[in-house]
C-alpha cells in the first residue's frame, strides 16, 4: 500500500526556523511548501503600498476585494513564491517595513478570514507542509503532524539578523530584537486566533539543535504520524 500523504502543522514564535524546516521537509516528502505569514505578509504590502488606512474594518474588507493571492512554483529557486495580483512580491515582503505592520494587519478578523479560507482549500489534498501561527489549532486541526517550535529570543535575533545581512537589509541588532518581541507579543495576544500550542502538538525547541538533527527528529514523527495513519485506514 502506498504511503498515505499527511498534513504537517508547523506552528510557532517568529524567526524560529519553522520555514527552513518546512522546506525541508517538503523536499524530503515530495509535498507542497505553503509559508502562510506570506499571505499575510503580502496583503501588508498591498495596504502599504496603497496607503490604506487598515485601522477601517470597511475599508479592509472592500481592499481585500482587490487582493488576488498565490503561490506559484519558481524554477530557479526551486520553491513556491507568493504572487500579489499576479507579482512575484516575495523579496518585497520581507522588509523591515513590512514586518513593522504585518503583525498588526495579522490581528484583523476581515484579514484572516480572508487568508484562512484560502489556506484551508490548499489542504484539500493532504500533502502538504504549512507554517505560521494558527495552523495548528485553526486552519488544520485535523493535521496529522502539528509541531510547535520555539527556541531562546537571543538565538532568534541572531539568526534573524545574519539572515538579513545576507539578503543587503540593514538592520541593526537591536531594532531586529524590538521586531521580534513586538511580533511575538502581538501574535500571542490577539484577540483572533493568538499563536497558541494545539493540544496534540509536539514541542521543538531547537535552541541548541543544528538543522540536520532537527530534521531527523520530525522525519522520526513524520513516519511516525504516516504508520498511524495507515493504522487507521485498515481498522
Ligand atoms: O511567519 P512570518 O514571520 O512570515 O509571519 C508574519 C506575520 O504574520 C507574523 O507576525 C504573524 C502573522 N501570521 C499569522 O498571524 N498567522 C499565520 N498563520 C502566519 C503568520
Amino acid at each position: 500500500m502506498a504511503n498515505p500523504k499527511i498534513i504537517v502543522a508547523i506552528d510557532g514564535y517568529s524567526s524560529c526556523g519553522k520555514s527552513t524546516l518546512a522546506k525541508q521537509l517538503a523536499g524530503k516528502l515530495g509535498y507542497n511548501y505553503i509559508d502562510s505569514g506570506a499571505m499575510y505578509r503580502a496583503i501588508t504590502l498591498y495596504f502599504l503600498r496603497n496607503h490604506i488606512d487598515f485601522s477601517q474594518e470597511e475599508i479592509v474588507r472592500a481592499n481585500l476585494q482587490n487582493i488576488h493571492l498565490s503561490f506559484e512554483y519558481v524554477e530557479a529557486h526551486h520553491k513556491s513564491e507568493i504572487h500579489l495580483n499576479d507579482e512575484n512580491v516575495e523579496r518585497y515582503i520581507r522588509d523591515l517595513i513590512v514586518a513593522e505592520k504585518v503583525s498588526e494587519v495579522a490581528t484583523i478578523k476581515e484579514v484572516r478570514q480572508f487568508a484562512v479560507a484560502q489556506q484551508k482549500k490548499m489542504g484539500n489534498r493532504r500533502g502538504i507542509v504549512m507554517d505560521g501561527r494558527d495552523i495548528g489549532t485553526v486552519v488544520f486541526p485535523d493535521a496529522e503532524l502539528k509541531i510547535f517550535m520555539t527556541a531562546d529570543l537571543e538565538i532568534r535575533v541572531k539568526r534573524r539578523f545574519e539572515e538579513l545581512e545576507q539578503t543587503g537589509m540593514p538592520a541593526t541588532i537591536d531594532e531586529v530584537k524590538h521586531n521580534l518581541a513586538m511580533r511575538d507579543y502581538i501574535d500571542s495576544n490577539r484577540e483572533e486566533s493568538p499563536l497558541r500550542k494545539a493540544e496534540d502538538a509536539k514541542t521543538l525547541d531547537n535552541s541548541n539543535m543544528s538543522r540536520d538533527e532537527q530534521l531527523e527528529k520530525v522525519l522520526n514523527w513524520v513516519a511516525e504520524s504516516i504508520e498511524l495513519k495507515k493504522l487507521a485506514q485498515v481498522h
